[in-house]
């Protein structure tokens, strides 16, 4: 029983510089290292750029002045987590329903995103042991994951262990609270992982074919193929959605974490200048560091066409995890250094981002519940352990993935739209352009009310609707298939294709001998996730109904 009322517990950031550094820890995290370089290459390279930074200004940058905005208002309010800063911006009971987004997508991602960053951690400790020196990562890594094993079923012993020290880590910086835990870790990671990153790029601009060992042309093929603009992917729907879908996930727009950050902000406070410095460092670190570290050493000793093999599904994890650490065998001495350094990057860039996915659920249990804070971080410990054990011990399946892909990378979209379509019109652009601008230490240009206000949620429903119905093949060649009356050919990784498992030719749950398939897996997968939504809608509820009654605890 806290007899302290939220407001007399409110924290606050320590200073604009912490703040800065914090929320670009927030956005720059595993998507900056790994998902951007595998998307670049999975989309022709220069041909993703022109669709990303597209997607950035008229996507990205007004989502963020939007966000910084409802959460700066909700916190007036004493509210930082979604659903009360969303019942903040109209009389509507449902606004705060779509705030239970805000929540899910944080709890959800959370799980299966701490098991990467733990891979990381448990890679800077077998780089510094020498493992890679002995052990060959392109074995190493499934062995470690479990894939190796002959069942499904097959439990990650080490695996699981990183992980629980990771999920520890997290809870014991989180329950020092926000100044002195998540902004600490902000003011350590940010600068040592933009240090690392630049040595290993140094290093890796530096090969040379003919010179160094193994080394088959220059990285500078590497970087020329990100780098290099391609007019070609701007009439491509195909790219546009991944390159939109990139913006989302490593901008953390759509999630409602950085709702949260700045919720913590005083009602004055720039968020205008705040919000474009945080996002332009985090695509500084994205489009320079991120472009310049995997894809280039990777291309150097294998060529392009094996590197764009090896990003197939998007993820980088491949090149990150199996590929580098080889290829760091070729750097003598500096190889266990190097690994550490590359893997500690990404420790730093993925821990300063859990604990923005961690803040909003602590939050909302403080502020809605009266919970104290060490009593919300182990609730959030807890269930962030208990739904990343299916992704841990299921991964091999499929798990995982769906994840990543109904909580990374769709239910933002979703989130994103009914946001922008809230604050310009149910919140009010009035109202809204007032709140972003109040304070603001950066004239943000008129033309971006326009933007925030038609061209962002149109943008987000043209991704919506594209995702939901991507074809597979060409676009035009399935119009002119649905002009012709033989309808239109769903891809099986549109969002209706997926949920219907089209193009499955043999979906089943279980074998003749009884064991269960991927499809199981993923179908119990999604129930679970849509278990996990439910009952994040539950608990809004009933945080409003004791509201309503007068009960506080
Ligand atoms: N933006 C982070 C990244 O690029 C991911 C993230 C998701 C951070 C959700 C916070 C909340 O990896």
């Amino acid at each position: 029983m806290s007899q302290s009322s939220p407001v007399s517990r409110r924290q606050a950031w320590g200073s604009r510089a912490g703040l800065v550094l914090a929320m670009a820890g927030n956005a720059v995290g595993l998507g900056n290292f790994l998902r951007f370089p595998a998307q670049a290459a999975q989309n022709g390279g220069g041909a993703f750029l022109i669709p990303y930074l597209v997607s950035f200004v008229l996507m990205g940058l007004p989502l963020l002045w939007v966000e910084w905005a409802i959460g700066r208002h909700g916190g007036q309010y004493g509210h930082h987590s979604a659903p009360g800063m969303f019942d903040r911006l109209g009389s509507a009971r449902w606004l705060k329903y779509v705030g239970v987004f805000g929540l899910f997508t944080n709890l959800t991602i959370a799980s299966y995103y701490c098991y990467i960053e733990s891979w990381t951690l448990s890679y800077v400790w077998h780089s510094v042991a020498g493992t890679f020196l002995t052990e060959d990562p392109q074995v190493y890594f499934p062995r470690y994951l479990g894939v190796e094993a002959d069942s499904l079923f097959a439990f990650p012993v080490e695996a699981f262990g990183w992980f629980v020290v990771t999920l520890a880590l997290n809870a014991w910086i989180l329950s020092r609270g926000l100044a002195r835990g998540i902004e600490i870790a902000a003011k350590i990671g940010m600068p040592l992982l933009l240090v690392f990153a630049a040595i290993l790029a140094v290093r890796g601009l530096s090969l040379e074919a003919g010179v160094d060992p193994g080394v088959m042309q220059s990285p500078f093929e590497g970087l020329n193929f990100v780098w290099n603009p391609d007019l070609r992917g701007l009439t491509d729907p195909t790219t546009w959605l991944a390159a939109a879908g990139q913006i989302f996930f490593t901008l953390s727009v759509g999630m409602g974490s950085i709702h949260c950050y700045a919720a913590y902000l005083r009602r004055d406070q720039d968020i205008a200048l705040n919000a474009a410095s945080a996002g332009w460092m985090n695509e500084f670190v994205e489009v320079v560091l991120g472009g310049t570290l995997l894809l280039p050493i990777a291309t150097a000793y294998l060529g392009l066409q094996a590197v764009q093999a090896a990003t197939a599904g998007g993820s980088g994890f491949a090149l990150g995890f199996l590929t580098l650490p080889t290829l760091f065998n070729n750097w003598g001495w500096f190889a266990p250094v190097a690994g550490a350094m590359w893997f500690g990057l990404l420790f730093f860039a993925g821990i300063t981002s859990s604990l923005a996915m961690a803040q909003p659920l602590v939050a909302f249990l403080e502020d809605e519940f009266g919970t104290t804070r060490p009593r919300a971080v182990v609730l959030f410990a807890l269930a962030t352990l208990a739904l990343g054990s299916v992704c841990v011990w299921l991964y091999p399946g499929g798990a995982f993935d769906e994840f990543d892909y109904w909580t990374g990378t769709f239910a933002l979209v979703c989130f994103a739209l009914g946001e922008s379509i809230i604050f310009a019109w149910v919140f009010g652009m009035d109202r809204g352009w007032a709140e972003i601008t109040r304070g603001a230490d950066l004239a943000v240009p008129r033309i971006f009310r326009v933007i925030i206000q038609y061209v962002t949620p149109a943008f987000i429903l043209l991704i919506f609707v594209g995702a939901l119905i991507k074809p597979a093949g060409a676009w035009t060649d399935a119009l002119v298939s649905l002009a012709g009356g033989s309808g239109w050919p769903l891809a099986g990784d549109s969002v209706i294709g997926r949920l219907f498992h089209t193009g499955v030719t043999d979906y089943r749950w279980f074998t003749e001998t009884g064991a269960g398939t991927p499809y199981l897996i993923q179908d119990l997968t999604r129930v679970l996730l849509l278990a996990v939504f439910v009952g994040c809608g539950w608990l809004v509820r009933q945080a409003w109904r004791m509201k309503a009654s007068g009960v506080r605890r």
